[in-house]
């Protein structure tokens, strides 16, 4: 049970909710786990545990909107552990907002976010990564493992359109062909770059969502996710633990041939 021993992985919004499983999994796993995270005190606390469970983590507190902020993690990460293995680009943000209400302010927080902080994390660190690169493999222009690995989280919202989230489906939508595009950027360096589109988990982003539609809809509390999850084939929601299983098996030396693959965590919500 050591696949990522020695790793070193940033998880972006690791401070809760499905970022907190993956950083929790990759600890247990042996990784040293780089908390990314915009609220200091989770970053903390979350680092704090990973550091309980095996090697030891670091907290980063840090917008990933921010390009400045970016470059900063990685040089943080590269002076404490010397290497960028895994990316996993969990951060995000979500709220509804109907076609006639949706603001210019709206849409640009949340592209901010959820496609520019996907896209320049991503950049920032594929370059540590490319540096990390033997010259001889570069030059071969092939090699027979990773080097390094990139997980970034998008939605089945982001496979179509959907009327009260348009906004949140274009930046899930961007996130796979960001993940398309990166995957080809980095073949010649043999650095895989994958996405995962959970459908409804039960996180803080979902307790959210529920209050807001639940008192939108004049429901009970819980009354919104119970309804969305009956439209579920497997009619259950998803578990953060298997978004985090998901990702360790990427990670893994099995996932060394997959790259450019968007895969639907969503109970069969989807079908493509
Ligand atoms: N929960 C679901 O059902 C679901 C479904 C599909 C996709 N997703 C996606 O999975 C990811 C995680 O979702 P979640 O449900 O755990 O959400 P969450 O809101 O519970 O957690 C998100 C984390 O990201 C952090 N964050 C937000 N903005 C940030 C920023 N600018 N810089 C750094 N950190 C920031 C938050 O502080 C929080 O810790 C998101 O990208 C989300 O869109 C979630």
């Amino acid at each position: 049970m050591d696949t990522l021993k020695d790793q070193v992985a940033i998880v972006t919004g690791a401070g809760q909710g499905i970022g907190f499983a993956i950083g929790e999994h990759f600890a247990r796993l042996g990784a040293h786990v780089v908390v990314a995270e915009i609220q200091a005190d989770k970053a903390q606390t979350a680092a704090k545990h990973f550091s309980s469970i095996a090697a030891e983590a670091m907290p980063y507190p840090m917008d990933v909107g921010d390009t400045a902020q970016i470059d900063g993690l990685v040089e943080a990460v590269v002076s404490r552990f010397g290497r960028i293995d895994i990316l996993v680009n969990n951060a995000g943000v979500s709220e509804k907002a109907s076609f006639f209400d949706m603001t210019p302010e709206s849409w640009d927080w949340l592209q901010r976010v959820n496609q520019r902080g996907v896209f320049f994390c991503l950049q920032a660190v594929a370059r540590q990564m490319v540096a990390q690169i033997p010259q001889a493999v570069i030059d071969a222009g092939q090699a027979d493992h990773s080097y390094g690995k990139i997980i970034n989280l998008s939605s089945i919202a982001g496979r179509r359109g959907r009327a009260d989230v348009i906004h949140y489906s274009v930046s899930k939508s961007s996130v796979i062909t960001i993940t398309q595009g990166a995957a080809m950027a980095l073949a010649p360096y043999n650095i895989n770059v994958n996405a995962i589109c959970p459908s409804v988990l039960p996180t803080p982003m979902w307790d959210e969502l529920d209050r807001t539609q639940s008192e939108a809809h004049r429901m009970e509390r819980g009354e919104w996710f119970k309804k969305r999850i009956e439209r579920i084939p497997l009619k259950r929601a998803g578990t953060v633990q298997e978004v985090a299983a998901m990702c360790a098996f990427l990670c893994s030396p099995a996932g060394d041939y997959i790259t450019g693959q968007t895969y639907n965590l969503d109970g069969g919500s989807e079908l493509n």
